[in-house]
């Protein structure tokens, strides 16, 4: 009966399983603060996200590790980069029945860490950034990517991703806007898994949002959307459940939102203990984030959840 008249359900169909690709690896490296989450070679990324789609999730997002880093994050743009490689290998081996998403941002490319390029003073340059992002978006439409979801949080992003995704031919590529990104401590274990470092111990303070306003959130949101983005995002997830109900009542476009590796790391290093149930807090969690109004889930749990649905 409960069932029956159950007014929020959770679907494999809802969920996009975040997945690490590090370039020059022979084996996966496990990541110690994201228990069951690996850096993937390219060879067992092929397999995991074959398995993926035979376990019925429909889409995954990568994330790259480069082998080298500089200024400007070249192997976010570079044809070669690790996720340009990988996006043309997942193609291949899955052509349109795995929805491919590409976060688009550089920290992962950068020596400094920070989601843009440096001006001279250590901040980062917003509208120099957006060249290089334009870039980056080509080159992962080029490889094959079926969405490119920036997560900079560099103003004006989304319109010049588009404007740049339309005049390389791409204009089917989806845009999903990371739109209200909080400057959280919820990423931590995150930065762990694709190698990242702040350079002297800075944040993200200056481009991400303060978590103490929501009402900026709408203001974010309504300016990507109004510059060409398909799917709007909230990110983290369970501290921000007002944000998410807010965005979806104000907006009809699909509403995603991150479950972040802190959210994740927390499950598993309470259930670890023994202190908490996995299973029961984890499905608890996930559908609270899906009764706020998120469509989309972006989370670590998405294997343990459809193998869970299979039982
Ligand atoms: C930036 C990016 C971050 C995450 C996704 N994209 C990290 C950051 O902003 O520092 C965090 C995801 C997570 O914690 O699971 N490219």
């Amino acid at each position: 009966m409960r069932d029956l008249v159950a007014q929020t359900r959770l679907s494999v169909d809802d969920l996009v399983a975040p997945l690490f690709v590090r370039e020059g690896i022979d084996e996966p490296l496990p990541i110690a603060s994201l228990p069951g989450v690996v850096q993937h070679t390219r060879a067992s990324l092929r397999r995991e996200v074959l398995d993926l789609a035979d376990l019925g999730i429909k889409s995954v997002i990568l994330f790259g590790v480069p082998s080298k880093k500089d200024e400007i994050g070249s192997g976010a743009f570079d044809a070669n980069g690790i996720v340009q490689v990988a996006l043309r290998d997942l193609r291949d081996d899955l052509g349109d029945r795995m929805v491919l998403m590409a976060d688009l941002c550089v920290d992962e490319y950068t020596s400094h860490g920070h989601c843009g390029i440096l001006d001279g003073r250590g901040s980062v340059d917003n509208d120099r950034t957006l060249e290089v992002y334009a870039k980056a978006a080509v080159a992962q439409a080029t490889a094959g990517a079926h969405v490119c979801a920036p997560s900079g949080m560099m103003d004006g992003q989304v319109g010049v991703i588009r404007a740049a995704l339309d005049g390389a031919g791409h204009t089917n590529t989806a845009i999903l806007a990371y739109s209200a990104k909080y400057a959280s401590g919820l990423y931590g274990p995150f930065r762990d898994a694709v190698d990242v470092q702040i350079i002297g111990g800075g944040d993200r303070k200056g481009y991400q949002q303060d978590w103490r306003n929501s009402r900026e959130a709408l203001v974010e949101v309504a300016a990507d959307i109004e510059q060409g983005a398909d799917m709007v995002m909230v990110k983290p997830a369970l501290a921000y459940l007002d944000v998410i109900s807010a965005v979806r009542s104000v907006v009809d476009v699909p509403v995603a939102a991150y479950h972040v590796s802190g959210e994740y790391a927390m499950i598993k290093a309470a259930a670890a203990n023994g202190w908490i149930d996995h299973d029961a807090v984890a499905i608890e969690q996930l559908t609270a984030i899906k009764r706020a109004g998120a469509d989309i889930i972006l989370t670590y749990l998405a294997r343990w959840f459809a193998e869970s649905a299979r039982r």
